[in-house]
């Protein structure tokens, strides 16, 4: 046990409405958001898990064919079998950028004629899907959407890898900003002016914004820009608005950041790398997820006690099996012994935060977090 630490983010689960789970690649944001949903779930709360991932096996063992864009309710009975009481629900959603630009179309378009015409653009398929940020900002306004129904007591969610998760934050501005440029905005000014477009002057001066849509060339492309820029212009107001929007709810004191991360020097490095971006954006940093600690081996390894033991279990193995026990177990002790050097340096790097984050760890297990009971345990861990 590290003195000053955390043993449990249970103060989140019973505070906060929406908790977003941030880190590098690989180290455990999905397992963290669903095992942080279902321990909001046991203690009687309705969680919606939103994320990125279609996790396959893990909707699998929660007895869903797939992750999709609909609400699914996992049954009750999933947690039963597994030996769980669970008082509260579990839902799971998976984000779908595509759809919830949709959304907001119907929203902000001034009259269903100009919603039409902007759904129908066939620019409107690259932009909604490819335009830099929209992943992100549609992920904020799904959350914020979801949010402001009330259907759900916790939100979880789950985000794709750090590097994008940092985009997250300033991800409605950055989105307002492409669509508010300097390019956008003459591009309105050349069409409503002349009614159509020059391609030579366009071409020189607009190669910024076509530089993405490289791909859809043609006759009548440039001009079919103008009117679609022109149609979004329409959008702009509210959606400027919305953005802001969403930008504060982002910054509400019901949402926590939780950082996950394995020992590794790469990933701690990463994380306090993040700390320090939200600290300087005026966020919360509440809790680091030390996930997969390696755990010192349960007694001091002896040649003599190994081969009783293997005797004992009826194993007959080779004749250096008790050696090789010993070394596995020595290696094992080595790698606990470098993760707990690695979480002191963490535990420096927090400690320099002037808000320390709660802080967890959760062992390396030794399977796959792929079903409701292994789920569970880490569940365990995070919140006792
Ligand atoms: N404590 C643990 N012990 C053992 N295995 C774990 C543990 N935590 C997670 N895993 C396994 O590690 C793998 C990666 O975990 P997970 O998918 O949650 O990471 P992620 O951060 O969401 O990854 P990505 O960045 O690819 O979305 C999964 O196969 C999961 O089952
Ligand atoms: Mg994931």
């Amino acid at each position: 046990m590290v003195p000053g630490r955390a043993l449990s983010l249970e103060p989140l689960l019973a505070s906060r409405r929406v908790i977003l789970c941030v880190g590098s690649g690989g180290v455990g944001k999905t397992t963290t958001a669903a095992a942080l949903g279902l321990a909001a779930a046991a203690r009687g709360k309705r969680v919606l898990c939103l994320t990125i991932d279609p996790a396959k096996r893990l909707a699998n063992s929660l007895g869903l064919a797939a992750m999709t864009s609909e609400a699914q309710v996992v049954d009750n009975a999933r947690f039963t079998e597994a030996g769980l009481t669970v008082e509260g629900s579990l839902t799971v959603m998976m984000l779908d950028t595509k759809r919830t630009f949709d959304e907001l179309v119907h929203r902000y378009a001034s009259t269903p004629a100009a919603r039409d015409r902007i759904l129908g653009n066939k620019l409107y398929q690259y932009v909604s899907t490819s335009l830099a940020g929209t992943h992100e900002y549609m992920a904020m306004e799904k959350l914020h959407a979801v949010k402001l129904e009330g259907r759900y007591d916790l939100i979880l969610l789950d985000t794709p890898p750090t590097a994008n998760a940092l985009d997250f934050l300033d991800a409605p501005e950055r989105l307002v900003s492409a669509l508010d440029s300097a390019a956008m905005r003459w591009f309105i000014e050349v069409f409503q002016e002349s009614g159509s477009v020059s391609f030579n002057l366009l071409a020189k001066t607009a190669a910024v914004v076509l530089k993405g849509i490289g791909k859809l060339t043609g006759g009548g492309f440039l001009q079919q820009v103008a009117e679609f820029v022109t149609q979004l212009n329409d959008l702009f107001g509210g959606f400027k608005e919305r953005a802001a929007e969403v930008a504060r709810s982002l910054r509400a004191p019901d949402v926590a950041f939780v950082l996950v991360t394995s020992p590794s020097p790469m990933a701690i490095q990463e994380v306090l790398f993040f700390a320090e971006r939200l600290r300087e954006q005026g966020m919360p940093q509440d809790a680091v997820v030390v996930n997969r600690v390696n755990q010192p081996p349960p007694c001091e390894p002896d040649e003599a006690a190994a081969r009783e033991e293997l005797t004992r279990l009826g194993l007959a193995l080779d004749d250096d099996a008790p050696e090789r026990l010993v070394r596995a177990a020595g290696d094992e002790g080595r790698l606990a012994s470098l993760d707990r050097r690695n979480l002191g340096a963490l535990a420096t790097g927090l400690g320099a935060l002037p808000a320390r984050p709660l802080r967890v760890d959760v062992p390396a297990l030794p399977y796959d977090v792929h079903d409701v009971r292994s789920l569970a345990e880490v569940a365990r861990y995070l919140a006792p």
